[in-house]
C-alpha cells in the first residue's frame, strides 16, 4: 500500500536545493493530474508546485487524445508554471519538459532516448513518454499560467497497454530490464533538469539535446495542414523549438505545433 505522505517526503527531499520546486502533492486517483494543477493555479499556487497520481481516469494527450494511465505503472505529473519575460512560449516550454526527461532518464539509466518533435520522448520507435503543456491567458491576453503534463511509462501493465496502442508503447523496464528505476528518484530529477532548464530562458542552450536527439531530423515525414497530408523532409529545428521542413514541392515551411509522422521505408 503506497503512502502519499512518504512519496511527498521522499521528493521534498530529494528537492531539497532545488530552487525552483515549490511543494507536491500526490494523489493515488485523480481525473487528471493537470486537472489539480490547475485549480491549485487558480487558487493562486507557485510556479514549481507539483501534482501527482497514482493512475488517472482521464489522463489526456494532445489533440484530445486519452493518455492511458495504468496504475502504479508510470509517472503522472503536472507542475504549475508562472512564465516570466522571455519564458511565455509554449512550444519552448514543452521542449524545456522533452529535454528535462531526456536528462533524467540519461542520468539515471544511462539509455539515451530519442526525441519525437515536438513533445514525445521515443525508444525503437515506441512511445515511451508524452508531454502535453496547456496555457491559461488572462483578459489582456498574457499567460497567467502554464500547467505542463508529464506522462512517463515506468513498467507495462500486466494486462498491457490499451489494444490500439500497446505495440506502439514502450515502458522504461522494457528498455534496460536490469535497471530498476525508483519512482521518486525519476520523479524528483525531471523536476530538477525542468527547473534548472526552464530558469536558463531565453537561453536556449538545451535545444542542443533536442536536435542532437532528434528522431525526426534528416527524416521523410508527413504532416497535416487545413486537411491536406504533405510530405516533406525535416531539415532543421529552430530556436523557438519549430521545425523547418522542405516539402516536396520545394518549398520551406516552418511548423509551429501540430502533430508530424515519420516515413518508414520498408526494405
Ligand atoms: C501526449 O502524449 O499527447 C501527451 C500526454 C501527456 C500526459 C500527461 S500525464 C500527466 C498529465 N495529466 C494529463 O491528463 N496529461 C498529462
Amino acid at each position: 500500500m503506497i503512502n502519499p505522505h512518504l512519496i511527498e517526503l521522499n521528493i521534498k527531499n530529494n528537492l531539497s536545493t532545488c530552487s525552483f520546486f515549490d511543494g507536491v502533492e500526490y494523489h493515488s486517483l485523480l481525473t487528471s493530474t493537470s486537472d489539480r494543477a490547475k485549480e491549485l493555479a487558480q487558487s493562486g499556487a507557485q510556479q514549481g508546485t507539483v501534482v501527482l497520481a497514482g493512475t488517472q481516469t482521464k489522463g489526456r494527450g494532445r489533440l484530445g487524445r486519452r493518455f492511458y494511465s495504468p496504475e502504479g505503472n508510470g509517472v503522472y505529473m503536472s507542475i504549475v508554471l508562472r512564465p516570466g519575460e522571455g519564458q511565455n512560449d509554449p512550444g519552448l516550454i514543452t521542449a524545456c519538459g522533452a529535454v528535462a526527461v531526456w536528462e533524467a532518464i540519461h542520468q539515471i539509466t544511462g539509455v539515451k532516448v530519442d526525441i519525437k518533435w515536438v513533445n514525445d520522448l521515443y525508444y525503437r520507435n515506441k512511445k515511451l513518454c508524452g508531454i502535453l503543456a496547456e496555457g491559461q491567458f488572462d483578459s489582456y491576453g498574457a499567460l497567467s499560467y502554464v500547467i505542463l503534463g508529464i506522462g512517463i511509462n515506468m513498467k507495462r501493465p500486466e494486462e498491457g497497454y490499451a489494444p490500439e496502442i500497446d505495440d506502439k508503447t514502450i515502458a522504461l523496464s522494457e528498455i534496460n530490464p536490469g535497471i530498476s528505476v525508483d519512482y521518486c528518484s525519476l520523479c524528483a530529477k525531471v523536476i530538477e533538469c525542468f527547473g534548472r532548464i526552464y530558469n536558463e530562458l531565453p537561453n536556449t542552450g538545451f535545444l542542443s539535446v533536442y536536435r542532437d536527439y532528434s528522431c525526426v531530423l534528416n527524416q521523410e515525414i508527413t504532416y497535416e495542414k487545413e486537411g491536406v497530408i504533405h510530405h516533406a523532409k525535416a531539415v532543421a529545428i529552430d530556436n523557438k523549438a519549430r521545425l523547418v521542413v522542405i516539402t516536396a514541392g520545394g518549398q520551406e515551411e516552418t511548423l509551429g505545433s501540430g502533430e508530424i509522422s515519420l516515413v518508414r521505408t520498408v526494405l
